[in-house]
């Protein structure tokens, strides 16, 4: 696993100029902030080596190097999930990558059903903790302590201090956010009604299929972290309307124009 990082690492090395300090994993809803980066250097994931091979066809993402404002920054435009059948290794390797290349801060989104009862869909959830629901740690296996330690510590996943400056931002801006509490799942199904009560019950406020992989690995790898979640739809038993794909997108797109705020502008303010 160290000699394929290491590879990657220098094949991307190879094709840009400057290394950037800030990494974006491009998930639903930030899907807008590509228009706000002054592009560098594109690479598609099917050019460089080791890279997950992309499960849709014509839809193989790339890496974006570029300036968001005044930052430098690389944008993974396409996430690997673990419902496309990849395994938790080939989900979190674009995050090992980014820390070969001297990656330090770590932002991610994602679209998530809401559970908790005050959260209305379109709502941005700024993410302060997670379940890792998913049947397997990305971590399970060898340790390699050049990539981290065997028992890493998980007590402040998403920073505090981002947050912080996120809320800040929110409110100058007069954003509404909310703060919660990420369930990651498998997937690829919605939930059950018993499931989101279920999900409630344990202490979650929304639920997703990401996300916590990548984390996980960032975490190991001593990144500092700031994920934020759209609601796009909501779940519990009285709850009756039927959640889709479609749905999910629609709800993103509403609340886009919101999340690109607060990420292009944390980005300038770390
Ligand atoms: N459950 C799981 N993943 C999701 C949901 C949901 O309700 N909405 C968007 N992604």
């Amino acid at each position: 696993m160290l000699e394929k990082i290491r590879q990657t690492a220098q094949f991307i090395s190879s094709q840009v100029a400057e290394l950037p300090k800030t990494g974006i994993i491009l998930g639903t809803g930030l899907g807008q902030l590509v228009d706000h980066i002054r592009i560098i250097k594109e690479i598609p994931y099917n050019e460089i080596p080791n890279m997950p091979v992309s499960t849709v066809e014509g839809h193989s993402g790339k890496l974006i190097f570029g300036y968001l404002g005044e930052r430098y920054v690389v944008a993974m435009q396409g996430r690997f999930h673990y419902y496309e059948g990849y395994d938790m290794k080939q989900v979190t390797f674009p995050v090992r990558v980014m820390k070969a290349l001297g990656v330090d801060t770590l932002f991610v989104s994602n679209a998530a059903g809401g559970m908790n009862k005050e959260f209305r869909v379109g709502d941005i959830m700024i993410i302060t903790d997670h379940i890792n629901l998913f049947p397997e740690n990305p971590l399970r296996g060898k340790n390699y302590n050049e990539l981290g330690p065997r028992f890493p510590a998980m007590t402040e996943p998403y920073s505090r201090e981002l947050i912080a400056l996120a809320d800040e931002i929110a409110r100058e801006k007069g954003i509404r956010v909310m703060h919660g509490v990420y369930v990651g799942t498998p997937g690829p199904t919605f939930e059950t009604p018993a499931e989101y009560e279920y999900f409630r019950v344990i202490g979650g406020d929304a639920v997703g299929m990401s996300t916590v992989p990548e984390v996980i690995v960032a975490k190991h790898a001593d990144m500092r972290v700031f994920g934020v979640s759209v609601i796009t739809d909501l779940g519990g038993k009285d709850i009756t309307e039927v959640p889709s794909h479609e749905e999910v997108q629609k709800a993103a797109i509403q609340a886009q124009p919101f999340m690109t705020e607060i990420m292009k502008e944390l980005v300038a303010r770390i």
